[in-house]
Parts: structure tokens; C-alpha cells; sequence
């Protein structure tokens, strides 16, 4: 972590931080009665960025446990004046508990870390048990998106969906979706492009 990084969690979080015990969908002043939008694994924090400043009057919230993305994105939030971001270090599972039932809009997954060996699909953060709980975050009509340049990773995916009634896959059982238009390009996204990776993108809708 850069000493810029370092002095921007310490200086930014008491705006933009959210602790495990403030609770994430607590009231973010300004924005009470705004469409909240969660994304899982910002990473560097593109997607955040990109999409709160498309939609001003919406609130995105981030999880992700990696401090120093979390310290660039700070520091990009200060620098461009973004105020509709809120985020939380730490493991998304782990802090579900501390978002409302029915209270988000939209959840976003890109790119999550595709534990590629074997030995470590078990680490994978998408199963049916865990969307079966974003299922639960969602109001009704709300919207998941995934995307994965692991095609291996991406068939599962859409299995565990198959396996969550309070999701429908929003193209079919068993189906991908086409690449939406509103749906930012991200730092994983162009590694995997560069790799001559095949993109997936999976898209439910809570019944
Ligand atoms: C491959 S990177 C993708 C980052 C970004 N979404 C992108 O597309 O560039 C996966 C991200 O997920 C985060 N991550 C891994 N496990 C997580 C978890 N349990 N909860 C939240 N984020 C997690 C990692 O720290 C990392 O930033």
C-alpha cells in the first residue's frame, strides 16, 4: 500500500467507510430514500466509480476485503468529489448480516476471484447458499449481475442460480446474458480480454 493509500483510509473513512457494526444499510444521509446498488469485490473500484457518477441519485455501496484498492478508490472519491459512495473492508459474507433485507436494488458481482485449483473451489463465493442470501437482500424485481472470464466457474454459477427459487435467471434456466451496455469495464475484465478470455454474464431478478 502507497502512503497515499494509507493516509487516505485513515483521513476518508469517517466519510466514506462503513464499519461491520454501523450496519450497511444503515441511512446514508442525503440518499435515504435512494435506489441502493451493492457491488461485491470492487476491487480497484472502476465500476463503483463509473456507475455513481452515471447515477447521481442513487447510493452504491462496496464491499471488498483488499485495503489497498479500497485506499485508491478513497482517494479517487476525495480527488472527483464523488459523494454517493459508501464502502466496507471486509468479507462480503461475513457482512451480510448488516444489510437489510429487501433494501437494495441492484448487486453486482464482477470478476470474482475464480480459485481456479481444484482443492480451492471451495473458497468460490458463489453458491447457492450465498445467493440464496443476496436473494433475501434484494427488494422484489431487484437485480443480480454476475460477470466471470472463467467459463468453468461461470457454469456453476449459473447452476447454484438454477438451485435458488427466489431467483430467476433472466434469460432462461441455464442461461448467459448478453454483455449489457451500462455495465462498466473493469480492471479483471481487461486482463481477461487481454488473455483472450471468453466473457459471461449472468443476470437474475428476484421473484
Ligand atoms: C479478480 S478481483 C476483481 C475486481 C474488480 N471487480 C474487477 O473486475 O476489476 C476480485 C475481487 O474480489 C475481492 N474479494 C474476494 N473475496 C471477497 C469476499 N469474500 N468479499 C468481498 N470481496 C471479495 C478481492 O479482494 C478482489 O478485489
Amino acid at each position: 500500500m502507497t502512503n497515499a493509500q494509507k493516509r487516505a483510509l485513515e483521513e476518508l473513512w469517517p466519510a466514506y467507510g462503513f464499519g461491520s457494526d454501523s450496519g450497511l444499510a444503515g441511512q446514508i444521509a442525503g440518499y435515504e430514500n435512494a435506489e441502493r446498488s451493492l457491488e461485491i469485490g470492487f476491487g480497484d473500484g472502476d465500476a463503483l466509480l463509473s456507475l455513481a457518477k452515471e447515477h447521481p441519485m442513487r447510493c452504491f455501496i462496496g464491499i471488498d476485503p483488499h485495503r489497498p484498492g479500497a485506499g485508491r478508490l478513497l482517494l479517487r472519491l476525495q480527488q472527483e468529489g464523488i459523494e454517493n459512495i459508501r464502502i466496507a473492508i471486509g468479507d462480503a459474507a461475513q457482512l451480510m448480516p448488516t444489510i437489510d433485507p429487501g433494501s437494495l436494488s441492484q448487486i453486482l458481482i464482477l470478476f470474482p476471484d475464480p480459485w481456479p485449483k481444484k482443492r480451492h473451489h471451495k473458497r468460490r463465493l458463489l453458491t447457492a447458499d450465498f445467493l440464496h442470501i443476496l436473494s433475501e437482500k434484494l427488494q422484489a424485481q431487484g437485480r443480480l449481475h454476475i460477470a466471470t472470464d472463467w467459463q468453468e466457474y461461470a457454469d456453476e454459477i449459473l447452476t447454484a442460480l438454477d438451485a435458488t427459487p427466489a431467483l430467476e435467471n433472466e434469460e432462461g434456466r441455464l442461461a448467459f446474458s448478453e454483455r449489457p451496455d451500462w455495465r462498466p469495464l473493469t480492471k479483471y475484465e481487461r486482463r481477461g480480454l487481454r488473455l483472450g478470455h471468453q466473457v459471461f454474464d449472468i443476470a437474475a431478478i428476484k421473484r
